[in-house]
């Protein structure tokens, strides 16, 4: 079955919104992006996603040092490669770290990494040294391109996670072309021996093109989930994001006899 990793930086930014320059503990912030995480991982979540932005607009240090120690499955930083958040990466050691671009004006992380440049190449792979010596795996946040796929073969990154987002924006023939786009970049990554993920934007209709694509082990999901919870609970809108994840061996055991 794929993996869910629930990403909760959603829960930590309505948190914000109220309680951003609180200075003492009282009142208690809510709602806490920790809690979150607990119910996801008792509800069946494998991991729990979480992104400290250099401008920590949603989730803060205290969060990422609280999860390092809550969370059970697997603990997936998602982090630029600035150094402030490489060092913090470094104390708190999660499972792995996810390497994004990042963009102070963006609202949301809006493509994969650029790896044309060559400084940015270099800048990448001392960061992913550094990650890969105190052990924490490291995937990169790629667009699902050949090009990016092969330089994240040579950074030797233990893994990608393929960016969704043009899939999830897209209709029609223009939504099966950036389907095509994912599936190839899944089947060439897998071939050169990486881990394939996928996220940003999937949500309970969606992931359904996903399910389809062997290749891909895990889907971080952030922002279906958290809106979902609102009606039903957050516990309940990862059971029913891990039903739908549960299709997946069917199909492709069908796509074989077929
Ligand atoms: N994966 C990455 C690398 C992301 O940057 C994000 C957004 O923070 C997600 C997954 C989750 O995206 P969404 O909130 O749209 O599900």
């Amino acid at each position: 079955m794929i993996a869910l990793g629930v990403n909760i930086d959603h829960v930590a930014t309505l948190r914000q919104a109220r309680y951003r320059d609180q200075k003492s503990s009282f009142p208690a912030p809510e709602p806490d992006p920790i809690e979150a995480a607990r119910i996801a991982e008792k509800a069946g979540a494998e991991g729990i996603t979480a992104h400290l932005r250099e401008d920590r607009r949603h989730v803060i240090d205290r969060d990422i040092r609280h999860l390092g120690r809550v969370v059970h499955g697997k603990f997936n930083l998602e982090m630029s490669a600035a150094e402030d958040v490489v060092r913090r990466a470094l104390l708190v050691r999660p499972d792995q770290a996810t390497l994004v671009p990042e963009r102070r004006a963006e609202v949301t992380t809006e493509g994969g990494l650029s790896l044309k440049s060559g400084r940015n190449k270099e800048k990448l792979a001392r960061v992913i040294k550094r990650l890969s010596a105190r052990h924490i795996a490291v995937s990169l946040f790629i667009d699902p391109d050949s090009a990016a796929v092969r330089a994240a073969a040579a950074l030797e990154a233990d893994a990608v996670e393929i960016h969704t987002g043009s899939y999830a924006n897209a209709r029609g023939r223009a939504a099966r072309r950036e389907l095509s786009r994912i599936r190839h970049a899944a089947e060439e990554a897998a071939g050169l021996g990486l881990a394939v993920y996928a996220g940003h934007g999937l949500n309970y209709v969606n992931i359904a093109g996903i399910l389809a694509i062997p290749e891909i082990a895990e889907v971080n999901i952030g922002h279906s989930i958290v809106s979902h919870a609102m009606f039903v609970g957050f516990a309940q809108a990862v059971r029913e994001m891990k039903a739908l994840l549960a299709w997946a061996p069917k199909r492709q055991n069908q796509a074989k006899r077929t």
